[in-house]
């Protein structure tokens, strides 16, 4: 009796804890706030973003998932940086430490938002590394 009595009353606070989890990471459709924006790998500005990158292959310096390789990862960089400077950097590079700078970059600059959306989603755990687009990345690149 006492037991049970406890565990409907873990239930009662665990629910309402989950949901501010979860809408604090962003989750789409948290607590039926249908105006935020949708932060998932579907999300048509950060799946064309997705392919981008493939396309651009970052991985080549920034190693598997961007989690770093000979150059840092992208995915920690976006945990610690804000907006203005994520896009400064992937724009401007760092020729002299071998970060090429992509702006005119067609892919780059029709994608940026979406590529800084990404990282950030990555760096939230709102997108797994392995996390591709429905439809997206069936075949092996690069
Ligand atoms: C030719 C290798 C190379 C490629 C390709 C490359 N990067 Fe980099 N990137 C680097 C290096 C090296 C650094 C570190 C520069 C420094 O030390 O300041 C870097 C740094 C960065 C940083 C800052 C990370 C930090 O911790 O300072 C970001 C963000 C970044 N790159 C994004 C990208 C994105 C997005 C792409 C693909 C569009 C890309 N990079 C492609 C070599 C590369």
């Amino acid at each position: 009796m006492a037991k049970s009595l406890r565990a409907g009353q873990m239930a009662r606070y665990a629910a309402p804890l989950f949901l501010a989890l979860s809408g604090e990471l962003g989750t789409p459709d948290n607590l039926g706030h249908a105006a935020a924006p949708p932060t998932g790998i579907d999300d048509p500005v950060i799946a064309s973003a997705w392919q981008a990158l493939r396309t651009l292959q970052c991985e080549r310096c920034h190693g598997q998932g961007y989690e770093g390789l000979s150059a840092p990862s992208i995915v920690e960089f976006a945990r610690t940086q804000g907006h203005a400077s994520f896009v400064r950097t992937v724009l401007d590079g760092n020729g002299p430490r071998g970060m090429p700078a992509y702006r005119g970059n067609p892919l780059v600059d029709a994608n940026i938002e979406g590529i800084y959306r990404y990282f950030a989603a990555r760096a939230n755990g709102s997108i797994a590394p392995n996390d591709r687009p429905a439809g997206r990345g069936t075949q092996a690149q690069g």
